[in-house]
């Protein structure tokens, strides 16, 4: 069942390519133009009217709609909100007309998202549920959604869901932004091939497996670690670390780069493995004198950067180079090196990586 794989994790996080694919079957093919998601269809106008898009989900579902939040923001114009379910929940939030709810959940029975949901319900709001298991609570819920396909999940800690959500998400927005007339056809066109060739990106960073397991070799006896990122790869800094502290019981903290001289940057010594998400994007400039700052307190840099950069590599000790991608879907490939970097640590460390202690898959409890 785990195919030749010693855990469900791993064989997950290298289904990656397939999950990826299989999620934009039928829905997208950038020689057509085609771009439809079926589920949608009935409520997409309350999409592309919204004032106001309000994300609820937890985990790494969460994360999910923190990179969703950017991508619509960027594409479709409309405010996004991303709330943690129980948050939203118990607080009497605000809902107005014109506020349209997305709900994230692997699972589709976290109960925090369950009852956020039923909660905007009761408030006129109409809810989209991004699932991936067909026929959950969650899914029978919502209004109207779209499934991730990615297949069952069996790890407890969430990687080819995430990556689905991603791409649900995507096309969920440049639907809308198509219909707003917020992305021109170029544009649109462009981000479509874009989508098309991640699953090739995915494969090769997959391929990265053995040198991430010399970087987890190097670090696996780290009591801390810091992840950092800017813009699009800010959630994948947030993913990185959860994924790790979940599997491993390393302390990690993900944090925006430019946070870290509010706080954090007071860890740094030369015992702390600092994971840069450095990808060539609109903040690189940025983060090369985050980078800086570290190197100049002795922290230990490991650094995802995009293939040829010559600069970044030379402040690193360890660089990973992902394949160039678009950075609104750069968190698609910069996630994949940071799973398998958990994943070698928590095994290093004899860790039980696809049941790790205190967790459960669906979190059914408040
Ligand atoms: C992390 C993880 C959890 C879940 C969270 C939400 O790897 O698995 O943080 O993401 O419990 O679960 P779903 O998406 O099923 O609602």
């Amino acid at each position: 069942e785990k195919g030749g794989f010693e855990h469900f994790m791993i064989k997950e996080i290298f289904e990656q390519t397939r999950s990826i694919k299989d999620c934009m079957r039928g829905r997208l093919d950038s020689q057509t133009g085609r771009l439809v998601l079926g589920g949608l269809r009935e409520y997409v106008n309350k999409l592309v009217n919204a004032d106001r898009i309000i994300i609820v989900a937890c985990g790494t579902s969460w994360h999910a709609g923190l990179v969703a939040e950017y991508f619509f923001e960027e594409f479709c114009r409309i405010p996004v909100e991303v709330e943690y379910a129980s948050e939203f929940r118990y607080r009497n939030p605000i809902i107005r007309e014109g506020d349209v709810v997305i709900a994230i959940s692997q699972s589709g029975e976290t109960a925090d998202t369950l009852a956020a949901i039923e909660l905007a319900k009761s408030k006129g709001a109409i809810i989209f549920g991004v699932c991936n298991v067909v026929g959950s609570s969650i899914a029978r819920t919502t209004h109207a959604g779209a499934y991730t396909h990615a297949g069952p999940e069996i790890g407890v800690a969430s990687t080819k869901a995430f990556t689905a959500q991603l791409t649900v998400l995507n096309m969920i927005a440049l639907i809308v932004a198509n219909k707003k007339g917020t992305i021109t056809e170029q544009k649109l066109h462009e981000l479509l091939v874009e989508m098309e060739n991640i699953p090739s990106k995915v494969e090769k960073a997959l391929q990265l497996n053995e040198q991430i397991q010399v970087v987890a070799e190097t670090f696996k006896d780290a009591r801390n670690f810091l992840y950092l990122g800017r813009g699009y790869n800010f959630p994948v800094a947030l993913e990185g670390a959860l994924k790790l502290k979940e599997i491993s019981y390393i302390h990690a903290e993900g944090y925006p780069a430019a946070e870290m001289k509010h706080g954090p940057i007071a860890l740094i010594d030369e015992e702390m493995p600092v994971v840069f998400i450095a990808t060539k994007d609109s903040s690189y400039e940025k983060i090369v004198s985050n980078i800086q700052e570290v190197k100049a307190r002795k922290g230990r840099v490991i650094s995802i950067v995009t293939e040829g950069d010559d600069l970044i590599p030379k402040m690193s000790e360890f660089t990973i180079e992902v394949p160039a991608v678009h950075e609104a879907l750069m968190p698609m490939v910069s996630t994949i090196p940071l799973q398998l970097l958990s994943y070698h640590i928590a095994v290093m460390r004899g860790c039980n990586v696809d049941q790790p202690r205190n967790l459960a898959k669906s979190v059914t409890v408040e």
